[in-house]
């Protein structure tokens, strides 16, 4: 007797699922859309022939998957599983993959650029936290750390797909052309590194403590991810548009946006300076979007763009 038997398993992954609710419904949809499909194609299907769905849930270490697990409907129609790690490197078995998800998650960097915190280097982003209106350099470090990553996502993803395996991935781009008048979708940072700045100047933050910290979020103009996905030999664009995506932010309040941004960032705030300055500083940057309400709605200028890709290895 052998233990490996002929299976009909699809094995499908969401990088970056978060806690839900998004991700279990993404997941419902993909499951039953390849459902579908298979009974539109095959009228009898023997007991062998229907599909089992594998649904592996994967974000950081630090994500609460307990939360999501006890989200997750009774009555699905998959096996659910976790996998904690950085989809910049292998998280998967080689060619164990058919289909891959992700949203909203590929503008996070794997780390902020060296070369921005380095005070000897050109690229060092004094009295910022971004890189919007910064010094080219450091946008371009930016720009480079981004490209890495993305390649880095891309390289670990043709290992683990099946060979015509999918991913269809939502990322948040920018237009190829940005206007002065432009509210940039960063511009938000450059409020939230004013706002540090200004804590500086009352000696309630150290200005060391605030050059060496960096937001690591890139948002890339949707020409130059097409560009590294046409350059990559393992994958073809079987399928580009911009989503027309309804903004949470669609009638501004400032509360409800600076809570937002907090559920992000703060940890990230909290580990840097430490917890003291934490409600402080959102309540002033509270003040300040009050003051400058378009920064809430960069809606034009954020481009949710879908890549459907396959892999061809
Ligand atoms: C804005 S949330 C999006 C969540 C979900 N995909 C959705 O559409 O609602 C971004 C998620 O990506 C995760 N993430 C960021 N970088 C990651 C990485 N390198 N590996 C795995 N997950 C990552 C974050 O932890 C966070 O949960």
């Amino acid at each position: 007797m052998t233990c490996v038997e002929p299976t009909n398993v699809i094995s499908i992954a969401d990088l970056g699922c978060t806690t839900g609710p998004n991700t279990i419904i993404v997941m419902q949809t993909i499951t039953e859309a390849i459902e579908n499909q298979y009974y539109k194609t095959v009228q009898k299907l023997s007991a062998q022939q229907i599909p089992e769905f594998q649904v592996i849930f994967n974000d950081q270490v630090s994500n609460d998957f307990n939360t999501l697990f006890k989200r997750l409907p009774p009555n699905r129609n998959y096996f659910a599983s976790g996998v904690p790690g950085s989809f910049h490197g292998r998280l998967f078995p080689k060619k164990t993959l058919h289909f891959v998800h992700s949203a909203s998650t590929l503008h996070w960097l794997s780390r902020v650029p060296k070369e921005i915190t380095d005070r000897s280097s050109s690229a060092f982003n004094k009295g910022r936290i971004h890189y919007i209106n910064a010094p080219k350099e450091v946008q371009d470090a930016y720009a480079a750390q981004y490209r890495t990553d993305f390649e880095n996502f891309l390289h670990a993803r043709a290992q683990e797909l099946v060979s015509n395996g999918l991913m269809a991935l939502q990322i948040a781009t920018v237009p190829d052309v940005i206007l002065e008048s432009d509210i940039h979708p960063a511009r938000v940072y450059e409020l939230l590194g004013s706002t540090l700045m200004e804590m500086t100047k009352e000696g309630r933050v150290s200005e060391e403590k605030v050059d060496s910290f960096n937001v690591p979020l890139f948002y890339s103009p949707a020409k130059n991810l097409k560009e590294i996905l046409e350059k990559n030999e393992s994958f073809s664009v079987e399928q580009m548009e911009t989503l027309k995506v309804e903004e949470f932010y669609e009638a501004p309040n400032a509360s409800n946006f600076v809570s937002m941004l907090r559920a992000f960032l703060g940890d990230l705030i909290e580990q840097h300076f430490g917890g003291g300055i934490v409600d402080e500083l959102f309540d002033r940057f509270t003040h300040k979007v009050v003051e400058f309400p378009d920064i809430m709605n960069p809606k034009k200028l954020k481009l949710v763009m879908l890549f459907v890709i396959k892999c061809n290895n």
